[in-house]
């Protein structure tokens, strides 16, 4: 393959379900660490953002994937709050994403915010597969920590199959109900048309590497082209929240999801009143695997590139606003970018 895989921009993934479904457990599986510990009553609040580099990805997919076999960089994961009171935040999650994961539990099945997730994804036409998580909770599940759904499958006994294959149909069945044709992952052939069920545990990982690998090939397949597009260009993004930081005052923690961003590059927020208009003093990288709602030790970084999640530093962003749009004006006309950012 001729790509350099640094100038592919990274796929977004937005993770969205009812609350307690599992979303941030399902990410905390991928990073190896435990956000939901400290989330206030174990409650999602924020949108997050999470860069899980392509060689994390491959070890747990383990032989279901190659890496080889992809060029793209790695994923970038958005945490989404599923307390019903969190719509806008969803709805912008949502926005965000160039594909989705829907979390649901196998056993809860589809509740009010499943539908509401359903609806936005279907709004945005994005790509989607389906996590049918808990699955250790289907009673009499023996655990295989970690592995391929088919190896922990065809461990279990003849009763516990068909007990989780109930609960699978169910999922199906709703879908269905939706207007979405959907399968298992492992009979669909053409991910656009149909939507996968991949059956997970958050909790013990089983399933976990098949995930990945149909998250990957997704990406790999069906966004490519579009991953190429301006990967260059002056970045463009979203403000997941303002926030006071030590040393440097009120910062702005965004999504790039476009272009590039560099320090002392002059930027235009949507502020309370009207567009700030800034220089960038400092970017703040959260490192790898780490979310950036939780993250203390950042990586002050000269230029990022999309998609990434990063805590800007510059002064006068007191105004500025979760979910504002952040413009880079580089060659641009000042002007012009003020009145894009005023027509978002
Ligand atoms: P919100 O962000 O508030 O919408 O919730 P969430 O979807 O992020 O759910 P969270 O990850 O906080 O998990 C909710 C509860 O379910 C926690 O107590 C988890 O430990 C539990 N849980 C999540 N995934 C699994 C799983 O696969 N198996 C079992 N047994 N429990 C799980
Ligand atoms: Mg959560």
């Amino acid at each position: 393959d001729t790509h350099d895989p640094t100038s592919l921009r990274t796929p977004i993934v937005a993770v969205l379900g009812h609350v307690d479904h599992g979303k941030t457990s399902l990410l905390d599986k991928i990073r190896g660490s435990a956000v939901i510990e400290g989330e206030a009553g174990a409650i999602t609040q924020h949108i997050g953002a999470t860069a899980v580099p392509l060689d994390i990805i491959s070890t747990i997919a383990g032989d279901l994937v190659d890496p080889d076999d992809f060029d793209l960089p790695g994923l970038l994961f958005i945490d989404t709050p599923g307390h019903h009171s969190f719509t806008t935040l969803r709805s912008r999650g949502g926005a965000l994403a160039d594909i989705a994961i829907l979390v649901v539990d196998v056993n809860d099945g589809f509740q009010p915010q499943t539908l509401e997730a359903l609806d936005i994804l279907k709004r945005s036409q994005t790509p989607f597969i389906v996590a049918a998580n808990k699955i250790d909770t289907v009673p009499g599940w023996s655990v295989n920590e970690d592995t391929p759904i088919n190896d922990t499958y065809e461990s279990q006994s003849d009763r516990v199959r068909q007990r989780l294959d109930e609960k699978l149909y169910e999922i199906i069945g709703n879908l269905s109900d939706e207007g979405f044709s959907a399968d298992l992952y492992w009979r669909v052939q053409n991910f656009q048309r149909n939507v996968g069920v991949v059956p997970v545990s958050a909790m013990t990982g089983e399933g976990v590497p098949d995930l990945l690998t149909v998250m990957m090939g997704l990406s790999q397949r069906y966004m490519k082209e579009e991953m190429e597009i301006d990967v260059s260009g002056p970045g463009v993004g979203t403000v997941l929240e303002v926030k006071e930081e030590k040393g440097f005052g009120k910062t702005v923690d965004i999504v790039l999801y476009d272009g590039t961003i560099r320090e002392d590059d002059t930027i235009v927020v949507g502020g309370q009143n009207d567009p700030i208009v800034t220089e960038v003093r400092a970017l703040l990288q959260p490192r790898p695997l780490a979310e950036i709602r939780t993250e203390s030790r950042f990586e002050n970084v000269d230029e990022v590139g999309a998609a990434a999640g990063i805590k800007v530093a510059a002064p006068e962003l007191g105004d500025a606003m979760a979910g504002a749009p952040v413009r880079v004006v580089r060659d641009r006309d000042l002007e012009d970018v003020i009145e894009e950012v005023q027509a978002e």
